[in-house]
């Protein structure tokens, strides 16, 4: 048997405070824990008692330095130790009280952070190893203007490997995509970006050069193929230490990383989050690090779309030119179900005049083809992106999509309202139980007009001409169904779909 700690073999009513002070007492100090879970990868935890009591900071590979809060000592029987719990500034991180208790020799940290179950054993450390495990912070840029590069006059089209194939992702796919895209025609319909999500990345070597991981051996080759098509080649990374899958982030390593992304050949960068909110959790100091991503793109003299991807946090619409970004998501992550599509696509696509020729509210990638909803509810999904010039960023398997989908993505006059030069943002006008009629002014005077049904039951639904400034025979074709239609039309909308029209007065 292990020797217990002291204070092991009190227990009882009358020992409870003098155990549990005993133990606390015992659990001062430096620890490194052997091994722990890789989310979120605590390293060490110093332990301290002074007048005010007692504290702690854990370090976590993912979020830096923590404060063990609420940090107190629990009962006095056989495994009791201290309980504490984090918080950075991410809900999902705060309920979970996390437990520090002896054993054997050392202690043992279990509970649960987030999705993952912690049990990690840590020995007492001394200075040298307490000293290894250090995590840097870097200076944030002061406030400035990163100039604009040009990019983006329209919403960004193209294809993005996450919603598909999530961490599934290699080279072989990518290509085989970049092909599927030019033979399917939707290169030419304007989805040119072919953008690897999360999941592409190694480590880095000894020189700080962030690797890909062995998915794809060689970066270069891969962008020259998506050149020698036709098509641009999208990349991903976090201003943390870790992105959101756990891979490889860009922190303390920005300008490095921009540069690497530059000689291969990239021409997109989605910047997520990530766990740099464990670093940046205020409107400034995430500003800031989007700013000094920003910079570093425009410093590499390659014209590289920035996309950023902070979920809508801090009124980003309000700066996010100024930080040189093309893009920016407005929510949280899109599910391919209509519950989620439709709550992000009519309720919470962003701030209106943010949009435009750019820079543009990103509500997140298209779920079209990935079978969660049915093609009424797809098609609801591509005309709002469209009536709101969203980003189109397919997000299915293109290399084997049905006559459907490729209908859905490929609609040229959908395509014509998204891309339109004006830029404006559509707007709904009417809502009556459960249907709506949204409008967006078009760059030759025209007005795309969508009917919304969001019931589950097909309703007649018309367009009050006058009442859209269009007068009361307004020109008026039907964009799904590619013809001319009278403007009395009263077209019955099918349960959770849309009519798209496009009228001139
Ligand atoms: C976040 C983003 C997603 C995707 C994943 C990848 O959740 O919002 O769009 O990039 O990370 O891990």
């Amino acid at each position: 048997m292990t020797k217990p700690a002291p204070g092991y073999f009190l227990g009882g009513l009358a020992g409870v405070l003098l155990a549990g002070q005993a133990w606390a007492a015992d659990l001062t100090g430096d620890w490194v824990f052997q091994a722990a879970p890789s989310f979120p990868g605590f390293t060490r935890m110093a332990i301290r008692r002074d007048a005010d009591g007692l504290h702690g900071t854990i370090t976590s590979q993912w979020y830096g330095d923590l404060p063990m809060l609420d940090l107190k000592t629990v009962g006095a029987g056989a495994g009791d130790g201290l309980v504490f719990h984090i918080d950075n500034g991410n809900p999902k991180l705060k309920p979970y009280d996390l437990t520090v208790a002896p054993d054997g020799q050392g202690v043992k940290l279990t509970g649960q952070v987030w999705y993952e179950k912690q049990e990690a054993p840590a020995h007492r450390a001394t200075a040298a190893e307490m000293a290894a495990l250090d995590f840097p912070t870097y200076p944030l840029p002061a406030p400035a203007h990163v100039p604009s590069n040009g990019l983006a006059r329209t919403p960004p089209m193209g294809w993005s490997s996450w919603n598909k194939f999530a961490e599934a992702i290699d080279d072989t796919t990518v290509r085989q995509i970049a092909d599927a895209l030019v033979r399917s025609g939707l290169r030419d319909a304007g989805y040119v970006y072919v953008n690897i999500d999360d999941g592409w990345q190694g480590e880095r070597g000894a020189d700080g050069v962030l690797r890909p991981n062995a998915k794809f051996p060689d970066m270069k080759a891969l962008a020259d193929y998506i050149h020698a098509r036709g098509l641009k080649l999208g990349i991903y990374s976090s201003p943390g230490p870790k992105t959101c899958a756990g891979y490889t982030g860009s922190y303390g390593h920005v300008e490095q990383d921009a540069r690497t992304w530059a000689e291969w050949g990239v021409d997109y960068l989605k910047y997520d989050l990530c766990s740099g909110e464990g670093f940046y959790h205020t409107a400034e100091t995430v500003q800031a690090t989007y700013q000094q991503m920003g910079a570093a793109l425009v410093a590499t003299g390659r014209p590289i779309v920035y996309s950023l991807c902070e979920y809508g946090r801090f009124d980003v619409g309000a700066w996010g030119r100024e930080v040189g970004g093309n893009l920016w998501r407005t929510t949280g992550d899109i599910e391919d179900s209509y519950a989620s599509m439709a709550a992000i696509g009519f309720d919470r696509n962003g701030v209106p005049r943010h949009t435009g020729p750019g820079g543009w509210n990103d509500p997140d990638m298209l779920e079209v083809g990935n079978g969660g909803m049915g093609v009424e509810e797809y098609r609801t999904h591509i005309s709002l992106w469209a009536m709101m010039a969203a980003p189109l960023l397919m997000g299915n398997d293109a290399r084997s999509m049905t006559r459907e989908t490729l209908a859905l993505l490929g609609n040229a006059e959908v395509i014509a309202v998204d891309q339109d030069p004006l830029g404006h943002q559509g707007l709904p006008v009417r809502k009556r139980d459960g249907t709506e009629v949204w409008t967006r002014p078009l760059a030759d005077g025209s007005v795309a007009v969508g009917l919304f049904n969001r019931t589950d039951k097909p309703v007649t639904m018309s367009a009050d001409w006058p009442a859209l400034g269009l007068g009361d025979h307004p020109r008026v074709r039907d964009l799904w169904a590619h013809r001319s239609v009278a403007p009395d039309t009263a077209p019955t909308v099918p349960a959770h779909g849309v009519v798209l029209l496009r009228a001139t007065r």
